[in-house]
């Protein structure tokens, strides 16, 4: 298999192409064809349909039959990405956790979702400066609000997690952020000593990158990307990212771009059998679309009684939640 570029640089020149290709009959065939031919040379072929539903709609799912998976292993029910989180998450019915897959300072793969320690832990700093045998003195439940439930919660290795999560029978969702390479190096590994994680898991990254590493060391992992519209331009809660209206638009454009990238080109690149996809972009005529082309979407984050009762009922798709009780704040 070819080794593809910076995603960057495709990226500007798909943007060239498309520009060229709206000026004439000639340019756009070109571009047609150029593209046809990129996505035949590189791209990584869907895993089979069968083995992404289960995935998905693991076998365990309650009579409803959606998936609820709690992200971050359920932050507001348990101490976020801890072994305590996925036993909470057991208890309370989920039928997955998503957990997010980070590197110490010599590289032991932990879960971890920021950069630093301090908003999760009592450390403070980069977790990329700390080794884990320093992690590992710190207490993960520290700033929870149910910290007193929780005594002595350690950040766990991968390792842990996945062996964690398979002894109670949860589907996995790896969020990956960053470290294409060692990510994809790292999950492999687990794959291999796991068989049973490529019927009950999938990688999942808002960077096409990470999955098109990942299914590079490994095509038969199940895949997802994860997107959000407007995430160049503007932050979760909708405020503007960027201050000089200049740099706003060009996000706005650039954003533009990414949308209609995921949605025509790096979905079938990555082979990817799923999209999570923020909440408020989500409609019925949505999920049919991608349906219609075998990839399932998901919905995140699903915190209140009703959503996940419009999510039951009327979308008939799984969502990752915050929590797996029923009156849990939504502003949390
Ligand atoms: C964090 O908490 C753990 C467990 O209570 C303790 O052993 C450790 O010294 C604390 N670390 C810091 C930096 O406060
Ligand atoms: C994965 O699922 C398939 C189909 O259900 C099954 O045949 C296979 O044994 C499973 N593999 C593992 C490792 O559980």
């Amino acid at each position: 298999m070819l080794q593809i570029g910076d995603g960057l640089v495709c990226f500007s020149a798909v943007f060239v192409l498309v520009l060229l290709g709206t000026r004439s009959v000639i340019c756009s065939s070109v571009f047609t064809a150029a593209l046809y031919t990129f996505l035949v040379m590189f791209r990584y072929p869907h895993v089979p349909f069968a083995r992404a539903r289960q995935a998905l709609h693991p076998s365990v799912v309650a009579g409803d039959g959606i998936s609820v998976v709690a992200h971050r292993g359920g932050g507001h029910d348990a101490p976020e990405n801890t072994l305590a989180a996925i036993r909470e998450a057991s208890r309370n019915g989920a039928t997955g956790v998503e957990l997010d897959l980070e590197f110490t300072a010599d590289g032991v793969p932990v879960l971890m979702h920021d950069k630093t320690v301090d908003r999760t832990t009592n450390g403070s700093g980069l977790l990329g400066k700390l080794r884990f045998s320093e992690l590992r003195k710190l207490d993960a439940s520290a700033k929870h609000r149910l910290r007193d439930k929780f005594p002595g919660e350690k950040v766990p290795t991968l390792q842990e997690a996945v062996e964690a999560c398979i002894r109670h029978q949860l589907t996995i969702f790896f969020d990956v952020k960053g470290h294409p390479d060692e990510a994809a190096a790292a999950l492999r590994m687990m794959y291999k000593k796991h068989p049973v994680l490529y019927n009950t898991s999938m990688v999942c990254s808002f960077e096409p990158k990470v999955i098109y590493k990942m299914r590079q060391a490994d095509p038969d992992v199940v895949t997802a990307l994860t997107h959000r519209p407007w995430s160049l331009s503007r932050f979760g809660d909708g405020t503007p990212r960027f201050e000089s209206p200049w740099k706003h638009h060009w996000m706005q454009v650039l954003d533009v771009l990414l949308d209609w990238a995921h949605h025509q080109l790096l979905w079938n690149l990555c082979g990817v059998s799923a999209f999570l996809v923020q909440k408020n972009f989500i409609s019925p005529d949505y999920v049919q679309y991608w349906a219609q082309r075998g990839v399932a979407v998901v919905g995140w984050t699903i915190n209140t009684a009703v959503e996940k009762q419009y999510y039951k009922d009327l979308l008939k798709i799984s969502y990752i939640t915050d929590s797996l009780r029923e009156d849990c704040d939504p502003h949390y």
